[in-house]
């Protein structure tokens, strides 16, 4: 991720959908199919599971950068079965997601520890976060999910300090999408994305969000729908899940937002 604000950042999250040799064999096609992918403005990021992460590094080609799908709070200590920061950035690790629904779902995961993670990651580590936000059907239904949006923003982000070189990727994923074979319609899309813009904005100034700041969208994103995504002013990427576990399929995608 660089200081150019119409950067596009395409990020792979393969979830717990492979084991470790399938990992290292995506890790493989995603290398060749890459190797000729050299958009200056564009930077692809594939997220594999904890234990396939030093294996995928080695096979994954230049083109493609490598993140990790959690960690903690702390760098060291007492905290069985936890991943540092430190260790990620050892292994080769550029980014990390933060707070995915499906870690707030299945571990109850909460918007307390997201911020403590963030904290850490920005004053400890050169880790980029890609902090998950996004709300429940119920919230959109109830016409609540502006305020939700700005909530969890708060909570996850208030009081950190970015600046300097310093990068965030906030992922805006409508729980509802995440795995549904239903993408947020393009102009709901828009209108989500201007109210983390605003949210982002009020919090750290238009400055700072230009220039620390990339916004993504993710859920049900295919090589079908991703010229949806692509003209709309206030998203810089996108957060694939599903459809990043072909190379072809991701590699499509890539070339079109
Ligand atoms: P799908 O693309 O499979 O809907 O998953 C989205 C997601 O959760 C990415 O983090």
């Amino acid at each position: 991720m660089s200081d150019n604000k119409n950067e596009k950042i395409i990020i792979a999250n393969w979830k717990m959908k492979l084991g470790f040799g399938d990992s290292v064999k995506l890790a493989k096609d995603f290398s060749d199919k890459f190797a000729d992918f050299k958009e200056e403005s564009k930077t692809v990021v594939a997220c594999p599971s904890l234990v396939s992460l030093s294996e995928v590094k080695k096979v994954l080609g230049d083109n493609v950068k490598m993140g990790a799908q959690n960690v903690f709070w702390e760098v060291q200590g007492s905290y069985t079965g936890e991943i540092s920061p430190n260790s990620l950035e050892e292994i080769g690790c550029k980014y990390v997601i933060v707070g995915h629904s499906e870690r707030r779902k299945h571990l109850l995961e909460n918007y307390a520890m997201i911020h403590q993670k963030v904290k850490t990651l920005l004053s400890s580590s050169k880790l980029i976060p890609i902090v998950c936000i996004g709300e429940e059907a119920d919230d959109r239904k109830t016409d609540r999910r502006d305020y939700v949006l700005m909530n969890q923003i708060q909570q996850a982000l208030g009081g950190v300090n970015i600046g300097g070189d310093q990068k965030i990727v906030v992922a805006y994923e409508p729980v509802w999408a995440i795995g549904s074979g239903t993408a947020l319609d393009p102009e709901e899309a828009k209108y989500a994305h201007k109210i983390i813009r605003l949210a982002l904005n009020d919090m750290f100034g238009m400055k700072v969000v230009e220039a620390n700041f990339k916004v993504v969208y993710g859920g049900s994103v295919t090589s079908e729908n991703v010229k949806n995504f692509s003209d709309l002013e206030d998203i810089d990427g996108l957060l694939v899940g599903g459809a990043s576990l072909d190379a072809d399929e991701f590699l499509k995608i890539c070339k079109n937002i």
